[in-house]
């Protein structure tokens, strides 16, 4: 029999103060920014799951081979009873997980978090309809504030794929670990997927594609902007730019006014002016190497026990324990 149930941490008041928040912080700073979170609308999330089957965006390809190549590994070694994954989305690339576990017979449980209600909704019912004996616990939620709430008991294991980490800045990469590491208990695992330092050519394509899909993504967050706080952006009037930072080692995404203009946010009562050429930062996409994610594994308590490239050596997959911590 499935079981089939859905924790709400995310309320509409809770997601309503929080965006206006961030819009008012990040429009009226210097350079403007906002948090890349609001991308994920029903649209925004359809958009991604587009962006994952251009030619140009490889890192769900060669996420996919590496876990089709290691998914058993992975089950031998951890045993875990139950699978959680951040950032759930269409949860497509962790049924390769889920199959290992089931055909290892260890799990009992698959808890997806994301914070888009929506595409939670849609995974989780095609999740349950295709592992009967799988009990599916979601959890609309935030991984940066709710993960005081993951389920407690038995053996488990942490999925965070897509290179998602890597849309965390890296203070709040270091913090986002470290509550992780103090959500679950030591023995518990953590399958780290993180896209690694390549060829720049290679990384901008994959944020830059020719259909302009990702373009579109990009600019939904101002769609977001325009419906749920009354904002007037004129949207093809921004432009798409992706560009590689060699210091930092990340992809930045950008929103580009293309001429002068003044944005008014009824519900902020608040307007804010674009110069001609001003451009707004929507998201940074770090890329990684084995050191530095070994690095920031260890100082937020998590031990790397293992780690895989696809055979191209463009994306890996660590997998870590937590560790006690000191005291
Ligand atoms: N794991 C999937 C999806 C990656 S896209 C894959 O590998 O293809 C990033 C996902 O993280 C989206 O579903 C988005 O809604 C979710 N997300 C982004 N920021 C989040 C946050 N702060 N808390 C929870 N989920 C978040
Ligand atoms: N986690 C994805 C990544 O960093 C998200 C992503 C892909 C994305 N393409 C994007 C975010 C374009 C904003 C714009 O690869």
């Amino acid at each position: 029999m499935t079981k089939l149930d859905l924790d709400i941490y995310l309320d509409d008041r809770d997601l309503d103060l929080a965006l206006r928040a961030d819009a008012r912080e990040g429009l009226t700073a210097s350079p403007k920014s906002l948090p890349p979170k609001w991308f994920y609308d029903a649209r925004g999330s359809a958009l991604f799951e587009d962006i994952t089957r251009l030619p140009e965006y490889y890192p769900t390809r060669a996420e996919r081979e590496v876990l089709v190549a290691r998914a058993d590994d992975i089950a031998r070694t951890t045993k875990a009873k139950t699978l959680i994954e951040l950032g759930s989305g269409s949860s497509e690339k962790t049924r390769l997980l889920l199959d290992a576990l089931r055909a290892n017979d260890t799990l009992g449980a698959f808890v997806p978090l994301d914070v888009s209600v929506a595409a939670l909704r849609a995974a989780m019912e095609r999740i349950a309809a295709d592992y009967p004996a799988l009990e599916v616990h979601g959890i609309a939620g935030d991984f940066t504030r709710h993960l005081g709430h993951l389920p407690s008991g038995g053996t488990r294991l942490v999925a965070f794929l897509g290179g998602t980490i890597g849309n965390l800045l890296p203070g709040e990469r270091a913090a986002f670990l470290t509550s992780l590491r103090a959500a679950v208990e030591p023995g518990d695992w953590l399958l780290l997927g993180t896209d690694l330092v390549k060829d720049p050519g290679v990384l901008v394509a994959a944020y830059d594609d020719s259909a302009g899909v990702t373009a579109e993504f990009n600019r939904n967050v101002l769609h977001v902007l325009n419906r749920e706080l009354g904002a007037d952006f004129e949207i093809e009037a921004y432009r798409h730019v992706a560009l590689w930072d060699a210091q930092q080692e990340w992809i930045e995404m950008r929103l580009r006014a293309e001429k002068p203009m003044t944005v008014r946010l009824l519900a902020l009562g608040l307007a804010v002016d674009f110069a001609a050429g001003e451009e707004l930062r929507t998201e940074v996409s770090a890329k990684f190497r084995r050191e530095g994610v070994d690095r920031e594994l260890s100082a937020a308590g998590f031990a790397l026990r293992r780690w895989w490239t696809d055979p191209a050596g463009r994306f890996a997959e660590s997998l870590a324990q937590a560790v006690p911590v000191g005291f």
